[in-house]
C-alpha cells in the first residue's frame, strides 16, 4: 500500500472499508478543471512571493498541464486509496516531476482548497444554467409569437374565470424565469470571492498574497475572515435555493401542459419527438416529458434539503461532512440543465390546437366579469346584478351574450342596447387595457419587449 500524503503520525493503515467510506474521489473528480486552475493559481503566486523557485513553478505548471490532458483523454487513473480529487492530482503531480511538486500544498490546506475549486465550479455551473434559463426562454417567446390572438380560458382555483391571450400566460413564464435567471445572478455576485489562503482556518505565517490569487482566479476579492472561509456553505444553499425555485416554476408549466395535453382539455398536442407510448396500451402517447420535469423537481428540492440540514448545528470551522456538500450539487446542476433544456425542446414542439380551443371558449361565463366592469352602477351592485344575471344562463343552460334585452332589463333596468358589445368572448377580450393585462395592445408590447430583450427577429 502507498503511503498516505498525510500518513507521517500513522502507524497503521486504514481499513478498506473506511478507505470505501471517506472516499470522494468517485465523485469530486468532477472538480479537477478547477481543482488544476486553483492550483497553477496558487504555484505562481507562492514563487511571486518567494516561496518556491521559479524553475519549481514551471515544472509544476507543466506537470499540471500534462496530467489535465491526461484525465481530458480518460488516461488519468484515479485512485480511491488517495481518496479525493485534491490528493489524486497531488500525488500524481508528485509521480510525475517529483520534488517541486511536494512544494505545491505550502500554505494550503484541503479545506480551502475544496471550497476555491467548488466556488469556481459553481461559477461555471450558473453561468451554464444562466444560458439554459435563456434558452428556453427564447422558446416561449417564440411559441407565442406564432400563436398570436389565440384566446384561452384563464382559470383560478381551477375554474373558468375570465378570457386570457395564449401569449399573455407563456409570457408570464417567461417573467418568472427571468427573475430565476436575477437570483442567480445575486448568488453569483456573493459566491464570487476568494477562499484560497484560508489553509486550515487560521490563514498562515507564510507571505502569501492573497489578492494575487483571488485576482487570478477572476474572484472579486479574497474572503475577508479565514475562519468563515472554510466553514461557510451558504453560497451553495442560495445556489440550490435558487435552482429550487426554478424547479418549482417548471413544475408547473409542466403541469399545466401535461393537463392541457388531455383528452378533457385536448388544448395542446405534443409532437412525437418529444413524446412516449405504453408498453401495453398501443394508442397511448404520454407527454413524459414534462411529467419528469414536473417530478424530478423533487430531487431539487430534496437535494436543498439535504443540504440545509448537512449544515444545521456544524460547529466551525471544517468538518467532514462537509465533504457531503458535493453531491447535492452536482445532481441539482445536471438536473435543472436538463430540465430546462428539455422544456425548452417541449415548447419547441407543441402544438396549440385552435378549434378545441374555440370550441371550449363558450363555457363557463368567462366575459362575466367584463359585464360587471361596464354596468356603471357601484361594483358590488354590478357584480349581484350580473351573478343574477348568470344564475339566469345557468337554469336555461345558456350563455350571457343569449339572453335578450327584456331578460337582462328584467333582472335590473340598467340594462342597455349596447350590452351585447360587452358579450362573448372576442368583445370582452377587447375592453382589457390596464398596464400588463391580457388586452391584445398590452400583450403586443410585452412581447416586443421580449423579442428585443431576447435578441429574437
Ligand atoms: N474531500 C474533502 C471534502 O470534500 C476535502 C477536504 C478534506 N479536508 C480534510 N481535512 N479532511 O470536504
Amino acid at each position: 500500500k502507498e503511503a498516505k500524503l498525510w500518513g507521517g503520525r500513522f502507524e497503521e493503515s486504514v481499513t478498506d472499508a473506511v478507505e470505501r467510506f471517506t472516499e470522494s474521489i468517485s465523485y469530486d473528480k468532477q472538480l479537477y478543471k478547477h481543482d488544476i486552475m486553483g492550483s497553477r493559481a496558487h504555484a505562481s503566486m507562492l514563487a511571486h512571493q518567494g516561496l518556491m523557485s521559479d524553475s519549481d513553478r514551471d515544472s509544476i505548471l507543466q506537470g499540471l498541464d500534462q496530467i489535465e490532458k491526461q484525465i481530458e483523454a480518460g488516461e488519468f487513473v484515479w485512485r480511491t486509496d488517495r481518496e479525493d480529487v485534491h490528493m489524486n492530482i497531488e500525488a500524481a503531480l508528485t509521480d510525475l516531476i517529483g520534488e517541486p511538486a511536494k512544494k505545491l500544498h505550502t500554505a494550503r490546506s484541503r479545506n480551502d482548497q475544496v471550497l476555491t475549486d467548488f466556488r469556481l465550479w459553481c461559477r461555471d455551473a450558473i453561468d451554464a444554467i444562466l444560458s439554459f434559463i435563456k434558452r428556453l426562454q427564447v422558446s416561449l417567446v417564440t411559441l407565442a409569437e406564432k400563436n398570436e390572438g389565440l384566446i384561452v380560458p384563464g382559470y383560478t382555483h381551477m375554474q373558468r374565470a375570465q378570457p386570457v391571450l395564449l401569449q399573455h400566460l407563456l409570457l408570464a413564464y417567461v417573467e418568472q424565469l427571468e427573475r430565476d435567471a436575477g437570483r442567480l445572478l445575486d448568488c453569483r455576485v456573493r459566491l464570487n470571492f476568494c477562499p484560497l489562503g484560508a489553509c486550515a482556518l487560521a490563514g498562515t505565517g507564510l507571505p502569501i498574497d492573497r489578492f494575487m490569487t483571488s485576482k487570478a482566479l477572476g474572484f472579486t476579492a479574497p474572503l475577508r475572515n479565514s475562519i468563515d472561509a472554510v466553514s461557510d456553505r451558504d453560497f451553495v444553499l442560495e445556489f440550490l435555493s435558487a435552482n429550487s425555485i426554478i424547479a418549482i416554476h417548471l413544475s408547473r408549466i409542466g403541469e399545466e401542459w401535461v393537463m392541457w395535453a388531455s383528452e378533457e382539455f385536448g388544448f395542446l398536442t405534443p409532437s412525437d419527438s418529444v413524446s412516449t407510448g405504453s408498453s401495453i396500451m398501443p394508442q397511448k402517447k404520454n407527454p413524459d416529458p414534462m411529467e419528469l420535469v414536473r417530478g424530478k423537481s423533487a430531487r431539487i428540492v430534496g437535494d436543498l434539503v439535504s443540504l440545509l440540514v448537512l449544515c444545521k448545528g456544524l460547529p466551525h470551522a471544517y468538518n467532514r461532512d462537509l465533504q457531503e456538500d458535493k453531491e447535492p450539487v452536482f445532481d441539482s446542476v445536471k438536473t435543472i440543465i436538463g430540465m430546462l433544456e428539455v422544456s425548452a425542446e417541449f415548447a419547441q414542439n407543441i402544438t396549440f390546437n385552435q378549434e378545441r380551443i374555440k370550441k371550449a371558449l363558450p363555457a363557463g361565463h368567462l366575459d362575466a366579469t367584463t359585464l360587471a366592469d361596464y354596468l356603471g352602477v357601484p361594483f358590488r351592485t354590478s357584480h349581484d346584478i350580473v351573478g343574477r344575471a348568470v344564475g339566469c344562463c345557468v337554469s336555461k343552460n345558456c350563455q350571457l351574450q343569449d339572453l335578450s334585452l327584456d331578460e337582462l332589463r328584467s333582472i335590473n333596468p340598467v340594462f342597455e342596447k349596447d350590452v351585447y358589445e360587452f358579450l362573448g368572448v372576442e368583445n370582452s377580450i377587447k375592453k382589457f387595457c390596464s398596464y400588463g393585462s391580457t388586452g391584445a395592445e398590452c400583450v403586443a408590447s410585452q412581447l416586443e419587449y421580449w423579442m428585443s430583450k431576447l435578441n429574437i427577429d
